[in-house]
């Protein structure tokens, strides 16, 4: 990695998964494990960036000169972020739950024999990576975001470029039989304005360094995204 290719840059990163609480002892969550995008910040700090990683709750140790923001919940994840800012650019690989309890419950629900159990109503919750690629004076210059997707790779991960008005999107193939969702291993079509860059598989820390190398060199040249 080219050390000092981002010196100066303040580059933001998203990880690991969203805890939504349902009441203080129960959560709705995923399975990220937040590997990648610790080792895309890891590659980053190890390029000379000024790197903030915005963690959900991962079971992962703080990658070495990157300073880490621990949150639970996507409505934390978002304020960090807009606390974060400005940087130039942000990437968000964090797996943010699509919903919220809408009304947790300030004591643990209690099993009443007898009583049917309770419904559980869902708000929707922001988008974090749409609202960092709305234009506005705090827009980093190059916003990132990642699609998981289980067929049509390349032409979903368009979609979704346009439909979050982002610059670049790290689409991955998450079928079952790539091993890859869970694993230490990963297979990439980038997308980017000018089409899809197909990366040969790679561990995740491989991955973390060539997109950090990417990055570097986009703003290395004066290309736009
Ligand atoms: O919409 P979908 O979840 O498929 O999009 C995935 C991308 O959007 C990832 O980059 C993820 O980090 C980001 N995202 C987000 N906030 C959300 C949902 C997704 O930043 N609430």
């Amino acid at each position: 990695l080219p050390a000092g290719a981002l010196a100066g840059r303040h580059v933001l990163v998203t990880a690991g998964p969203t805890h939504e609480p349902i009441d203080p002892v129960r959560y709705l969550a995923n399975r990220s494990s937040g590997r990648q995008g610790y080792a895309i910040a890891a590659a980053l700090a190890e390029c000379g960036a000024r790197v903030t990683l915005v963690s959900g709750p991962v079971d992962l140790p703080p990658p070495a000169g990157v300073a880490v923001t621990r949150v639970e919940t996507a409505a934390q994840m978002l304020a960090a972020c807009d606390a974060a800012l400005p940087c130039d650019a942000a990437i968000c690989a964090a797996a943010v739950a699509d919903w919220h309890v809408a009304q947790r419950s300030e004591r643990k629900m209690k099993k009443a024999a007898g009583s049917p159990p309770p419904v559980l109503t869902l708000l929707p919750n922001p988008d974090i990576l749409a609202r960092l690629s709305a234009p506005g004076p705090d827009r980093p210059a190059l916003v990132v975001g990642f699609a998981a997707e289980t067929h049509d790779v390349e032409r979903h991960a368009a979609a979704k470029r346009a439909a979050k008005g982002c610059d670049w999107v790290v689409a991955n193939d998450v079928r079952p039989e790539t091993g890859i969702m869970g694993g230490t291993e990963n297979e990439i079509v980038l997308i980017t304005r000018d089409g899809a860059e197909r990366w040969p598989r790679l561990d995740k820390q491989a991955v973390g360094r060539h997109l950090a190398l990417r990055i570097a060199q986009y703003f290395s040249s004066d290309r736009s995204p």
